[in-house]
């Protein structure tokens, strides 16, 4: 059976995922609803963590205290290429009760030696990339998992969605214009090249409309 699957996303009112100032006790707060097994999260978004990782010690090779009483979800990361080397202090918080590495065939060996020395269980699936729909498929059987969480980028979502893998897909939309390099861009500013140049604007109007569409009226802040 594949799990039910949700992307939850924090979004510029132009649509853009980064440079954005996100309230995490809101966006966390509402997590607790989907009751997830697993939170499977994209590598790239694991790399582009801001906070500082604490070094190794011996705590990152032993094995992990397993309790079924744990309702905790797992933390599952699909990095075919090895390049998440983290997971000491992702497994540090307090938030998963087990890590899962997704690799596929083509995965280096020396990664997979790495995930083993620090007991970070494995799923294989897939010749290059992470065959998805074959991961979900394995955390299901294995670990029971039944509904999973994704906290990732655009590039992860998108294969999900592509894959039809993708059940649910919430967004919270901030009032922030980011601006964007292309001209389809709500708002073309290629010039910024970080948060500063960030249009912050008030929310003066939401409606919902016909056909599931949604009204949003913004106050440019001068
Ligand atoms: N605003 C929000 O709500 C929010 C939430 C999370 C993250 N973010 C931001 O999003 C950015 C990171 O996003 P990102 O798009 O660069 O990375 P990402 O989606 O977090 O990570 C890419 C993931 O997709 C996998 N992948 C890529 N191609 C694949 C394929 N063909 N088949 C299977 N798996 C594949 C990669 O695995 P391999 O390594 O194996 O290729 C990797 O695990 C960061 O700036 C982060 O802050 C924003």
């Amino acid at each position: 059976m594949l799990p039910r699957v949700i992307l939850h996303n924090a979004v510029s009112a132009d649509g853009r995922m980064d440079w954005l100032s996100v309230d995490m006790g809101q966006y966390y707060g509402l997590v607790s609803r989907w009751k997830e097994d697993a939170t499977l999260v994209g590598a790239g978004t694991v790399l582009a963590a801001p906070d500082p990782v604490p070094p190794e010690d011996e705590a990152a090779f032993e094995p992990p205290e397993v309790s079924p009483r744990d309702k905790r979800p797992l933390l599952v990361i699909p990095d075919s290429r090895g390049r998440v080397r983290t997971w000491h202090a992702l497994r540090a918080a307090p938030y998963w009760r087990g890590m899962v590495a997704l690799v596929s065939r083509a995965t280096p060996r020396a990664y997979l030696h790495y995930l083993k020395q620090r007991h970070i269980d494995i799923i294989v699936a897939g010749n290059d990339r992470v065959d998805l729909r074959k991961a979900l498929h394995t955390l299901n059987r294995r670990y029971g998992v039944k509904v999973v969480r994704v906290d990732s980028g655009g590039t992860l979502n998108g294969v999900l969605l592509r894959a039809g893998l993708v059940d649910e897909v919430s967004i919270l939309v901030h009032p922030t214009l980011v601006g964007g390099t292309s001209p389809r861009a709500l708002y073309r500013a290629p010039d910024l090249t970080s948060a500063k140049g960030t249009l912050g604007v008030k929310l003066a109007h939401v409606a919902k409309l016909k056909g599931g569409v949604v009204w949003l009226r913004y106050q440019i802040r001068r």
